[in-house]
């Protein structure tokens, strides 16, 4: 009979791939609490309306890779990322009544339909940082600052800072005026996305991969525009505290004013940390503010800025962590005793396992050399005196202890 696979985008997590996944989620847990972030946990799906008001119409997250299905009447979708449904619980339960700033942080699975290749798949999981109630770029700072610090005490070095400000929807607007401007002559030769793009969502065109608008984009005319600062004097002076406390924090950027970012609700600051040790899925972090989402989905007008990483590409710049092996593997031919110390030892913390099938005495310490640091005797002599050998199986000594006694190191 054909064998059931996974599908294509989605991958097991297997049990030697697990160190690497707790490591990543511990240090989340450890370096956001000492920012003041709580975690929180929302549903895998939501209502398609949330990422179509959220995320926005025109993006592609939105129009090409939502998993969306009816039930009862009702159109669902995935979670294609989680800023959306943070957002959305946030109102719900009135989270704007706290004290600000709310931090909140979470990981968990987001579902895209995209073409998978390395770094990119379907299924797919983040972790991420939401920061609710500031509008000063005190809390832009703090939050690139939370990302950075994680990403060091993964360990991980050789990552790229990329920073640029939309503006405001006000200066935005000036700026897609004057890019329209000069690209309209371009039009019939740019590609079928970039044609949609001019139309729906103009500051998307930088984001075009395709060579042909690439090299159009490049024309000196094109550049000029792109290049040329175009934020109003608000959203310049946010962008210049921002600049200035991240110096003081000593976090190196590089401004890169093509960084638009793929999702409708930025404003001013956004941000991507990339990796130089990645291919073309190089990008481990994306966030920015999103001033307006909270009152475009029907909450209170609150601030608010965070970002998520792909905890899939993170793994693969971590590499595999070694499997830690058991503490110890009890070894009886006396299953009751066995049972009953293999509870014990347990009881005191240590991981340990005995032989469920009961095999003879020299097959369970085979087996015990493979998975445990040490092998615990239970023999007959043992067992009358009410002791316990102890084998290191790396350096082979052997220890005798009372049963009551026994402590591994
Ligand atoms: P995003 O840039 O779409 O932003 O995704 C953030 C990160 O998730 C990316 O930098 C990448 O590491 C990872 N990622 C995205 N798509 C895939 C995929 N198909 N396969 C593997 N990894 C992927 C957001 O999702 C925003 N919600 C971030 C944010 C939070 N902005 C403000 N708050």
């Amino acid at each position: 009979m054909a064998i059931i696979k996974v599908q294509k985008g989605t991958k097991d997590i297997l049990p030697q791939e697990m160190p690497v996944w707790h490591f990543m989620e511990e240090k989340a847990n450890e370096i956001f609490t000492k920012y003041g972030a709580k975690e929180i946990r929302t549903p895998i799906f939501e209502a398609t309306e949330l990422f179509a008001r959220g995320v926005g119409d025109t993006t592609d997250i939105v129009n090409k890779e939502m998993y969306t299905f009816e039930k009862s009447e009702r159109s669902l979708t995935l979670r294609p990322e989680n800023t959306a449904g943070v957002v959305r619980s946030f109102i719900e339960n009135g989270m704007h009544r706290l004290p600000a700033p709310v931090k909140l942080w979470y990981k968990g699975p987001m579902f895209r339909y995209e073409r998978p290749q390395a770094g990119r798949q379907r299924q797919f999981h983040q972790v991420g940082v939401e920061v609710f109630g500031i509008k000063q770029p005190t809390a832009d700072a703090e939050v690139i600052l939370m990302a950075v610090n994680y990403l060091k005490a993964l360990g991980l070095n050789d990552l790229t800072v990329e920073l640029n400000s939309l503006g405001c929807p006000d200066c935005r607007e000036e700026f897609k005026k004057h890019l329209k401007d000069v690209i309209r002559p371009y039009l019939p030769k740019l590609c079928e996305d970039c044609q949609t793009r001019f139309e729906k969502n103009p500051l998307r065109l930088l984001d075009c991969k395709s060579p042909e608008c690439q090299e159009i984009y490049s024309k000196p005319e094109i550049q000029k525009v792109i290049q040329g600062d175009f934020i109003c004097e608000e959203c310049s002076n946010h962008f210049e505290e921002l600049k200035g406390y991240l110096d003081t924090l000593g976090i190196k950027y590089e401004r890169n004013k093509l960084l638009v970012r793929g999702l409708d609700y930025y404003n001013r600051t956004v941000f991507e940390i990339k990796s130089n040790n990645l291919g073309s899925q190089n990008a481990v972090c994306g966030g920015g503010r999103y001033d307006s989402l909270v009152k475009n989905l029907g909450g209170e007008d609150v601030p608010a800025i965070g970002f998520a990483m792909g905890m899939e590409r993170l793994a693969s710049l971590l590499g595999e962590k070694p499997e830690e092996k058991l503490k110890a593997f009890v070894i009886s031919n006396n299953i009751q005793e066995a049972v009953k110390y293999t509870e014990e030892l347990r009881s005191k913390g240590y991981t340990c396992e005995f032989d469920l099938a009961n095999r003879k005495f020299v097959k369970q310490l085979e087996k015990a050399s493979k998975v445990a640091k040490y092998a615990v005797i239970l023999g007959e002599d043992e067992l009358a005196a009410n002791q316990v050998t102890v084998k290191n199986l790396e350096t082979g000594k052997q220890e005798t202890f009372n049963r009551n006694e026994l402590i591994l190191s």
